[in-house]
């Protein structure tokens, strides 16, 4: 109110602004110094409504774009550099080297939401407008590429149960709000080998990060964190069998330095018999499989879903 209240006298003042009056004066400065910590905040705050308004504003940013967007002192802005730095320390190497490697070279965007409630329909329509956003150009970001959705820290954290939870909400949501078939070669029944979640006709990998991990630091954040990477990702990176056994013992060697529990029994190939994609996503903090509430997406919405 009283920005608008100043910004009137602003108007109605003009003259008397294009003075030099030392009042004058002090007036202007005033106002840039509101209109700066104002635009500071709605900068921080209506990211994504500004995502959903302007088609011109992208729905994923790219490093460059978080640096010039938010402030540093913005909760974006802290997110960012809790996952810069986990991913960028040089002595506790981040087992996830090819996600390093990415974001290094610039191949990653991101996504930011006020709130760790994967469930909360506003940021399942941001994070699917990301994804949209995203998918079709990830190859030209490149090969190590993902969507990174960061979200602003919360002191009351959740389990690791409820996490989990609010993650398959968040894909659940997602599958109603995909405009592209599911694709004809993936099972749609979550609970089998060839399972794997899909959006905008694309087989996507996930990895959650949460607060509320200890053990299992390779997949603790100080706020919650999901990444997507297109399946083709991991096709290029296993695209010999020499190739996947490298990069597999390269990961699995970090992974039991960088956690305090066994590497988890449930990574695996793809499509490997015995094996379930759906529980890589969402890793507990034991080594037991974390429960799906759901058989399929989006079941009883659309019938070409279920
Ligand atoms: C992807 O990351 C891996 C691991 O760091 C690296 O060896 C490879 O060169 C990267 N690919 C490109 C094209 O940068
Ligand atoms: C989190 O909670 C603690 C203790 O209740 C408080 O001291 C701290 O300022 C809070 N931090 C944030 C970022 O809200």
């Amino acid at each position: 109110m009283l920005l608008l209240a100043l910004l009137a006298l602003l108007v109605a003042g003009g003259a008397f602004l294009a003075s030099k009056h030392p009042a004058s004066v002090k007036l202007r400065n005033r106002l840039a110094i509101l209109r700066t910590s104002r635009n500071r905040i709605d900068g921080a705050n209506s990211l994504i409504q500004r995502v959903q308004k302007d088609p011109s504003t992208p729905a994923a940013l790219t490093k460059e774009e978080v640096i010039r967007t938010f402030a540093t002192e913005s909760w974006q802005s802290q997110a960012y550099s809790d996952w810069a730095s986990i991913h960028l320390d040089t002595e506790r190497i981040f087992p996830c080297i090819y996600a390093t490697k990415g974001f290094k070279s610039d191949e990653h965007l991101f996504v930011f939401l006020d709130s760790d409630d994967l469930g909360d329909s506003r940021h399942i329509q941001a994070i699917a407008s990301g994804l949209m956003h995203y998918l079709p150009r990830a190859r030209a970001l490149g090969p190590n590429t993902s969507l990174v959705v960061l979200t602003k820290y919360n002191n009351n954290t959740r389990t690791v149960e409820e996490y989990n939870v609010l993650f398959w909400k968040l894909l659940d949501g997602l599958a109603r709000l995909d405009k592209v078939a599911w694709p004809a070669d993936i099972p749609k029944d979550i609970d089998t080998e060839r399972w794997a979640f899909s959006f905008n006709g694309e087989h996507v990998f996930a990895a959650v990060q949460t607060p509320a991990h200890q053990q299992r630091l390779s997949r603790h954040a100080n706020s919650l964190t999901v990444a997507f990477q297109p399946k083709w990702v991991f096709d290029l990176l296993f695209s010999t069998d020499a190739k996947r056994e490298s990069a597999k013992t390269k990961v699995r060697r970090l992974l039991s330095k960088y956690d305090t529990i066994p590497v988890s029994p449930l990574l695996a190939n793809y499509g490997d018999e015995g094996t379930r994609e759906f529980q890589q996503y969402f890793l507990m903090d034991e080594n037991v499989p974390a429960p799906c509430p759901f058989k399929r997406l989006a079941a009883d919405v659309d019938p070409s879903k279920a």
